[in-house]
C-alpha cells in the first residue's frame, strides 16, 4: 500500500520478520513502510522513511532517540521494540511526547536462562580454551593430562548475579541442580524482594542474599550479569571490581556489553585476576572482529548476542512485537507496555 493514504496508520519496521509473521500486517489498514534486507535499517534509510509514522517496529539495534522522534513527527503515537531490553530508547524523550513503548518480555526467559546456564558452564569447564587447544594441534603433543584443562566444579559454590529478575532467577533454576550452595546478588534495591527470596530460598534449599556490590564480587564463585542497562551501569564491571574477585572465579554476561570495561575484563584474564568469562554481549556489538583482544583471549567464550535466539521464542517475539504495532499505531492498549 502506498505510505501517506489519508487516515491509513503508517508502520515503519526496520528489519523483515519471518514470512508468517509479517502476513499479520495485513489484518487492518496500515501502511507499512519495511527496510527490506536482513541487515540492521541504516540509521540514514530510517531517519528519511520515518516522517509521519503512527507507530515503530524496532529492533534492539535501533537508537530511538530526539533525533528520530523529531524526525518521526507528531504523529507517533508508539513504538514497539522486538526485544525485553530497552536501552536503546530514550525514556524521557518518549514520556515527554506521550509515546508509548512496548517489548517484548517473558517470552524470551527461558531461552536467554538457557544461554546464562550454557556459558556459565563453558566458562567453568574452560570450553573454549579446550576447542582452541585442539585447533591448534597441541593435543597430540600433549595427551591426556592430569590437570589438563582442569576448571571449576560447580558443587558448594557461590553464584552471584548483578540484577535478580526474571530471567536471573530462571537461570538459577538451571544451575541449582548443579549443586550451588548459595546464591547472592546486587540490584537496585528499589523493590523489597524479602518475601520472593524467602519462598526461592525455601523451594530450592539454599541460602539467597542481597549484598553489595563489593561482597559480591569477593565471594561469588560465577558472576552472572543480567541487570538492565542504564547510564549508571556502565562499567559496573571495572578494574576495582574484577581485582577484588577470586582467582578461580569467572563472569558470565548475558545482558548488555557495556556493563563490562572491555579492557579491564581483557587484562583481568590475563593477568590471572579472574579464570575467564562467558560472554553472550559485548561493548561495541556487533562490530567485533576477529581482532578484538576478547576474541583472541582463549578464555573469553564469546557468542554473537543469541540469548533470546530459538526459533520458538524469536516467532512469539516478532509475533508479540507485530500485534503491539498494529495496536500503537491505532493507539490502543499495547500488552507490555512500559510504564515511562
Ligand atoms: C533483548 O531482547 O533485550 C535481548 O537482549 C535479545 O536477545
Amino acid at each position: 500500500r502506498i505510505a501517506g493514504t489519508l487516515n491509513i496508520p503508517k508502520i515503519v519496521l526496520t528489519r523483515p520478520l519471518m514470512p508468517e509473521i509479517m502476513a499479520k500486517f495485513q489484518s487492518r489498514p496500515v501502511n507499512l513502510t519495511c527496510w527490506e534486507t536482513d541487515t540492521p535499517a541504516p540509521r540514514e534509510w530510517l531517519l528519511d522513511n520515518v516522517s509521519g509514522a503512527d507507530a515503530l517496529l524496532v529492533m534492539l539495534s535501533d537508537k530511538v532517540d530526539k533525533e528520530l522522534l523529531d524526525k518521526a513527527g507528531t504523529n507517533l503515537k508508539a513504538i514497539s521494540t522486538m526485544s525485553v531490553g530497552v536501552d536503546h530508547c530514550d525514556l524521557a524523550q518518549l514520556k515527554e511526547r506521550n509515546v508509548r513503548l512496548s517489548n517484548t518480555p517473558d517470552l524470551l526467559t527461558s531461552a536467554t536462562a538457557e544461554i546464562g546456564a550454557l556459558l556459565y558452564l563453558a566458562a567453568a569447564r574452560r570450553a573454549s580454551e579446550s576447542i582452541a587447544f585442539i585447533q591448534r594441534n597441541q593435543w597430540p603433543q600433549v595427551g591426556w593430562g592430569p590437570l589438563l584443562m582442569a576448571g571449576q566444579l560447580s558443587e558448594n559454590k557461590t553464584l552471584g548475579f548483578l540484577g535478580f529478575g526474571r530471567i536471573a532467577q530462571a537461570t538459577m533454576h538451571r544451575l541449582v541442580p548443579f549443586g550451588i550452595k548459595k546464591v547472592i546478588y546486587t540490584d537496585s534495591g528499589r523493590t523489597d524482594r524479602s518475601a520472593r527470596n524467602a519462598e526461592l530460598s525455601k523451594t530450592y534449599d539454599i541460602e539467597i542474599k542481597r549484598v553489595d556490590l563489593s561482597t559480591l564480587a569477593q565471594d561469588s564463585d560465577a558472576l552472572i550479569l543480567l541487570a538492565a542497562m542504564t547510564a549508571d551501569m556502565k562499567h559496573i564491571i571495572n578494574r576495582d571490581f574484577l581485582n577484588n574477585m577470586k582467582k578461580t572465579s569467572f563472569v558470565v554476561n548475558v545482558a548488555r556489553g557495556p556493563l563490562i570495561d572491555t579492557y579491564a575484563l581483557n587484562d583481568a584474564i590475563n593477568e590471572n585476576v579472574i579464570a575467564g568469562a562467558g560472554l553472550d554481549v559485548i561493548e561495541g556489538e556487533p562490530h567485533i572482529d576477529s581482532n578484538h583482544p576478547l576474541v583472541k583471549n582463549d578464555k573469553v567464550f564469546l557468542l554473537p548476542h543469541i540469548g533470546s535466539s530459538t526459533v520458538e521464542t524469536r516467532y512469539a517475539m516478532a509475533d508479540l512485537s507485530v500485534s503491539n504495532a498494529l495496536k500503537g499505531a491505532y493507539n490502543e492498549d499495547m500488552q507490555s507496555q512500559i510504564n515511562l
